[in-house]
């Protein structure tokens, strides 16, 4: 039987993603699609892409009709999801993609390639966020190898997808195009969700990280510079750790944003420095950041396969 799933905040950007790849699923039905400002409407209203795919309108917010689903999804903003999660306890199934369930007690940080044993059975999953999931998937293998030797470097820059659907100054076409600038710098909000992560994989680092604003919709592309101890073979060690991940392709020369657009993958580089590793990072914040990566997750949880719905490329150029 088909696993029904409902998505809060449907029409938002994660949102619809999300629901992109439930149509996708073999194994799942949209069942609900949540939207307080779009009751009633198809959900091509607001995601015309989805245009015939589903005759599921938006609905209003009703926790027992959600909760008698097998899976909901919490694709609204931080400080809502955590008012929303409590009117949805009977769910069967819960993820937010929010921060708010970030390592919370009785949640699974929902980070695929490293606690995926974590989320087998898994019924409260919380989905990391964009810029974290470039940052923690460029550090962990050294991290878990033992040998970061000092302060971790990163720069990053996102696209304005990454804030929302919302205008807003910082998002507003003639301010973003053509420009190129670093916000909340030393001082963004996944770092904490960065630090706790790394924690759990061994010694937990520093880490200074200068976010950039991108003249692009989608897409994270990180440099890291990490220190290790002496005598160390970085590529090796990223080998070791991703050599035969679904959704973590190691490349020669440099990772392009384009050859990850709209999938679940996160295309790594790794270079070296007499003992500093540089690891270039690029993947898609709504897909591999968020959505996407939410399914990998969510198919981890459900027994089903790992690529379920997202084993999809790129289309280029
Ligand atoms: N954008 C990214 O790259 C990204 C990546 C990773 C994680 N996330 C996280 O994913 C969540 C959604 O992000 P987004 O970029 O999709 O935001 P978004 O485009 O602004 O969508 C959020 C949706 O939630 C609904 N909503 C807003 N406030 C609500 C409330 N109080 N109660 C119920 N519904 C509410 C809105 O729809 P209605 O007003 O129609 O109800 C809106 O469409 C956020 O927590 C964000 O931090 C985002």
């Amino acid at each position: 039987m088909s696993i029904r799933v409902g998505v809060v905040g449907a029409a938002g950007y994660v949102g619809s993603e999300m629901c992109r790849w439930i149509l996708a699923h073999p194994d799942m039905t949209l069942s609900m699609a949540v939207s307080r400002s779009r009751v009633g409407k198809p959900l091509s209203s607001a995601v015309p892409a989805l245009l015939g795919a589903t005759d599921v309108c938006f609905s209003g917010f009703d926790a027992a009709a959600l909760c008698a689903l097998d899976v909901v999804v919490l694709a609204t903003p931080h400080g809502a999801a955590a008012g929303l999660a409590a009117q949805l306890g009977d769910a069967p199934v819960l993820l937010d993609c929010s921060r708010d369930h970030r390592h919370a007690e009785g949640w699974v940080f929902g980070q695929p390639e490293w606690h995926a044993d974590k989320l087998v059975g898994a019924t409260r999953i919380a989905a990391p966020g964009c810029f974290a999931t470039a940052l923690m998937l460029s550090a962990a293998p050294f991290v878990d190898a033992g040998v970061v030797a000092g302060d971790i470097q990163v720069v990053a820059a996102t696209g304005s997808t990454g804030s929302g659907a919302s205008a807003s100054a910082a998002t507003h076409h003639p301010e973003r195009f053509v420009n190129l600038k670093a916000y909340k710098v030393l001082n963004h909000q996944h770092v904490p969700e960065v630090l706790a992560f790394l924690a759990g994989l061994g010694t937990q680092p520093t880490l200074n990280f200068v976010p950039w604003s991108a003249p692009v919709d989608r897409g994270i592309f990180a440099t890291s510079f990490i220190p290790m101890t002496p005598g160390c073979d970085a590529d090796a060690i990223v080998r070791t750790a991703y050599g035969n991940r679904r959704f973590i392709r190691l490349r020669d020369g440099t990772p392009e944003l384009r050859h990850v657009r709209g999938t679940a993958f996160c295309d790594i580089s790794v270079h070296q420095d007499g003992d500093t590793a540089v690891v270039l990072a690029a993947m898609d914040n709504l897909g591999r950041g968020a959505a996407a990566q939410a399914m990998q997750a969510l198919n981890l949880a459900l027994g089903l396969r790992e690529d379920a719905a997202i084993g999809v490329f790129a289309a280029t150029p």
